[in-house]
């Protein structure tokens, strides 16, 4: 089960800050660890800087979600950019095409319960990522 959720259009630098606010809300109001908080914020924070930069802006869509024994949090991140040809290889830890640290993807895979990739070369990439509480 889902709530509607909320969407934040991302095209600036002011609207991954605007992602990190409304995880971390949603994050307090399922109630979270600060721990947890923490890991989602920073897994939001990496994804939606490279919806932002690599995707060229997106849109984030961060949800409650219930499974009938807990309670969390879903975030969609989704751009219709270049698309990413190798996975494997873009979820190797220091692996960038940007210069960047190259452990966005990687960690933010770590810091969530559940990590979801669809990606096409030309078309865009969508990551689905989930965190319930314990
Ligand atoms: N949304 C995206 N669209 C296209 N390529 C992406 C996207 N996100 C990540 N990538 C690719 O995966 C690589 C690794 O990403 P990441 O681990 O966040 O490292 P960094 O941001 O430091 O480059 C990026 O350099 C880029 O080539
Ligand atoms: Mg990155």
């Amino acid at each position: 089960m889902s709530d509607g959720g909320e969407r934040i259009e991302v095209g600036t630098d002011q609207d991954v800050v605007r992602v990190r606010q409304l995880v971390r809300t949603v994050a307090v109001s399922v109630k979270l660890s600060l721990v947890d908080q923490t890991k989602l914020v920073t897994a939001a924070s990496e994804l939606a800087r490279n919806t932002l930069v690599y995707g060229g802006g997106g849109a984030v869509e961060v949800s409650r979600v219930d499974n009938g024994r807990r309670q969390g949090i879903r975030i969609v991140f989704s751009d219709q950019g270049p698309g990413i040809a190798d996975l494997d290889l873009a979820l190797t830890d220091g692996y960038t095409t940007g210069g960047g640290l190259g452990l966005g993807l990687s960690g933010a895979r770590r810091l969530v319960d559940e990590f979801d990739i669809d990606t096409a070369v030309g078309r865009g990439t969508t990551i689905t990522v989930t965190k319930w509480c314990r």
